[in-house]
């Protein structure tokens, strides 16, 4: 995944010196993601991992998944935001990013909170409980539509999913769209219809969906 450009990098940045910063523990991930993997394009970003935290913070959600932990930046971000009795389910099916996240994660205080589900979405998804609070979708663009699917049946009323490049990298404005741009742009459309939810596309980053469940 390429990184994003679509947001002016110095308002961005500015966004960032004024936006809470994570504590050490996050920037470890940066540093073990950029250093081991000497890249991090698939970081979510502070203002989406802020988004976040304020979205989990404010609703009081206690069960939360992830699709598509990578190297657990929002993972983090999230475990931190849930109280004690909380819980996270998160999905990765790459075992080295998995392990450099867990190697992270497990110093953290709230690490007892995290059921990690290695292996692909598109079996381990099924396996997610019913009564989820939020769920955020961060993987397998090609399998969005499905994903969404099957989180909305295991969503409570008024629960969220948070879809991250609902923009894909402006794919979905050409009108000779790539595959996923193609899948992306007719989900967005959907989420525009569906009678069951209440949306709001934010022009964050890759472009991010809050998308409310109605009771
Ligand atoms: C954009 S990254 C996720 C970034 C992460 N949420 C964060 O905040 O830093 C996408 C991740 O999804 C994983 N992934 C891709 N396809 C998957 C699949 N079918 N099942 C599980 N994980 C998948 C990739 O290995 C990668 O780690």
């Amino acid at each position: 995944m390429k990184k994003t450009t679509l947001i002016n990098p110095e308002i961005e940045a500015y966004a960032e010196k004024h936006s809470s910063w994570p504590n050490q523990r996050s920037e470890s991930i940066v540093y073990d993601t950029t250093t081991d993997l000497a890249y991090a394009d698939m970081l979510s970003g502070n203002q989406v991992t802020g988004l976040l935290r304020t979205l989990i913070s404010v609703s009081g959600a206690k069960v939360v998944a992830e699709i598509g932990m990578f190297t657990g930046f929002a993972t983090l971000a999230m475990l931190e935001s849930l109280p004690e009795n909380g819980k996270l389910y998160a999905i990765e099916m790459n075992s080295r990013y998995a392990e450099i996240a867990l190697r992270n994660l497990e110093i953290s205080p709230s690490f007892h909170k995290l059921e990690l589900l290695f292996g692909s979405a598109r079996e381990r998804i099924n396996e997610l409980p019913n009564g989820l609070d939020l769920v955020f979708l961060d993987a397998d663009k090609d399998y969005y539509p499905h994903y969404y699917d099957v989180v909305m049946e295991k969503l409570n009323p008024n629960g969220l999913i948070v879809l991250d490049n609902v923009f894909w990298h402006g794919g979905v404005l050409k009108a000779d769209k790539d595959r996923k741009s193609t899948t992306i742009d007719a989900l967005n459309a959907r989420i525009q219809s569906d009678e069951r939810v209440e949306n709001v596309m934010l022009t964050v980053r890759d472009g991010i969906s809050v998308v409310r469940k109605l009771p």
